[in-house]
């Protein structure tokens, strides 16, 4: 490289230096600024994590024998972050065991014995930064790799799911919460699951609560546990989900459901991640990230005064909104592909594809319950078929005849984008749902104004809806 290059590659690199002697410091900062890099210090490994966060150094150099956290404990808390830039480690005098074991064990990138000698000290900061963009490089290709279809056990090929996979990225490695909206169906649970995956929590528990499955008097001791006594009924001390997903991921589904009162505890929680049980006396601390998730419009769900505004803004770091897949329905073969490996796996069958005939009806059906109607239909075929191509007679009948459709006579002044048609072979039950969500989402999940609209009372209206929360979509099976 010439020596140009080099010099503007120094002149963007930033230098973490942790030693508890000041001179020793001062003294590497001051040669690593003469040379034209940013240099930053740390007296001891703790102070020295805090700056990794806000410095975001290229390379680290640290001392072994500090107070407070050493350099052993501060590489070991460095390898659990995951994703720490290289590090240099300085030795004492005739120490190269220390030193090889630090690298062999604690993931060091190389050692120097001291005193430290200052040109292979800029050598060796270089390699590391050099090291450190390679690794960028690797990430930038692994997240290119993303964009070939599927992420984790997720897939999609649509642009919009794409963007969410690169989010999904960028949001799972951190403790922010997440606010995860869409149609039931849509993909929610895997969403948080894939967030859990991908954050250095993976190996902690990951546990989803339905707020809606909840009558309002269990859900706060569900959530925060109980005392013996607390209440009548409760005969043996109980943890709550924030107990039980301690260190791990904890999922609050159908948070638009959850009582206004058990809402504002819930945001103290957040704010100060502290937990009390009910009837307890004392609260504790708890380590839990807490991930969100509502089929409803989020924003309407708040104005409607089913979700705290100030728990909508807390929860709402993120915010990952799942598309229907009518509107992405470029992922369905790549959806079906996958669906077919995984299906054969649970039934021990061979099933190699669907036809084209197959592929057109999927593509014509509007899919109400979405990814997991899609995965019902494809389980009913797989089941069927065995082994081979799925054909349109291992299809449910509603699927089987969209050549005739019929239109439901619109009133004269109905947009024709508004229009509902139904296929013959849809039941009453399948084309009253069908009618109901077209018209939720015609109405922007206005409530009141569907109803009038159906011409049915908002109570029928709701009885209806939880009716389709409870129950799978089982399209014709
Ligand atoms: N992108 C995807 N790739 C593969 N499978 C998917 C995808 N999205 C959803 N699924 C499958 O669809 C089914 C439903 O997903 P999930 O339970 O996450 O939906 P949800 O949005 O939480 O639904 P609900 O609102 O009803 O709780 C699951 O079986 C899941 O395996
Ligand atoms: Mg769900």
């Amino acid at each position: 490289m010439p020596d140009a290059r080099i010099e503007e590659v120094d002149k963007l690199l930033k230098v973490l230096i942790v030693d508890d002697e000041v001179s020793q410091r001062t003294g590497l900062a001051g040669m690593v600024n003469a040379w034209g890099m940013v240099a930053e210090t740390a007296s001891e490994g703790g102070q020295a994590l805090d700056k990794v966060s806000s410095f975001s150094p290229d390379v680290i150099v640290t001392d072994l024998n500090m107070p407070g956290v050493d350099g052993y404990r501060f590489l070991e808390k460095l390898q659990e972050s995951g994703d720490a830039p290289p590090t240099i480690v300085l030795t004492g005098f005739g120490n190269i065991e220390t030193g090889v074991r630090t690298v062999h064990e604690l993931g060091a990138f190389w050692f120097l014995e001291k005193p430290v000698q200052p040109n292979v000290l800029q050598v060796l900061l270089r390699r590391a930064a050099a090291h450190n963009n390679l690794r960028t490089t690797n990430r930038i290709l692994e997240r290119q790799l993303l964009y070939k279809g599927s992420l984790g056990e997720m897939v999609g090929t649509s642009p919009r799911m794409q963007e969410i996979f690169v989010l999904l990225q960028q949001a799972g490695p951190t403790n922010a919460c997440v606010l995860i909206s869409g149609e039931s169906g849509t993909g929610k649970e895997m969403v948080a699951r894939t967030l859990h995956a991908l954050s250095p929590r993976r190996q902690g528990p990951f546990f989803a609560i339905n707020c809606a499955a909840l009558p309002e008097t269990l859900i706060e001791s569900e959530l925060f546990g109980h005392e013996k006594g607390a209440f009548t009924g409760a005969s043996e001390r109980r943890a709550g989900c924030f107990e039980v997903a301690q260190h791990g991921t904890l999922l609050l589904d159908e948070i638009g459901e959850m009582p206004a009162l058990t809402q504002a505890k819930l945001l103290r929680i957040l704010e100060d991640s502290k937990v009390r049980r009910l009837g307890g006396k004392t609260e504790f601390e708890v380590d839990v990230r807490v991930l969100a998730a509502t089929n409803k419009v989020p924003e309407e769900a708040v104005r409607g005064g089913q979700l705290r505004e100030d728990l909508y803004y807390r929860l709402n770091v993120f915010h990952i909104h799942l598309p229907p897949l009518r509107d992405r329905k470029e992922d369905i073969p790549p959806v079906t592909e996958f669906l077919l490996g995984e299906l054969n796996h649970k039934h021990n069958c061979k099933v190699s594809d669907v036809s084209p005939d197959v592929l057109e009806a999927f593509q014509l059906h509007n899919w109400p319950g979405n990814v997991r109607e899609l995965r019902n239909v494809l389980e009913r075929a797989v089941i069927l078929t065995g082994e081979g191509t799925i054909d349109m007679k291992h299809l449910p009948a509603f699927l089987q005849n969209r050549s005739t459709t019929v239109p439901v006579p619109a009133p004269p002044d109905a947009d024709p984008s508004d229009l509902v048609q139904f296929s013959i072979g849809t039941t009453v039950e399948e084309a009253e749902k069908g009618l109901i969500l077209r018209t939720l989402e015609h109405t922007k999940n206005n409530k009141t104004r569907a109803a009038e609209i159906l011409g049915i009372s908002l109570k029928t209206l709701h009885n209806k809806l939880k009716e389709y929360g409870s129950k799978e979509v089982t399209a014709n099976m």
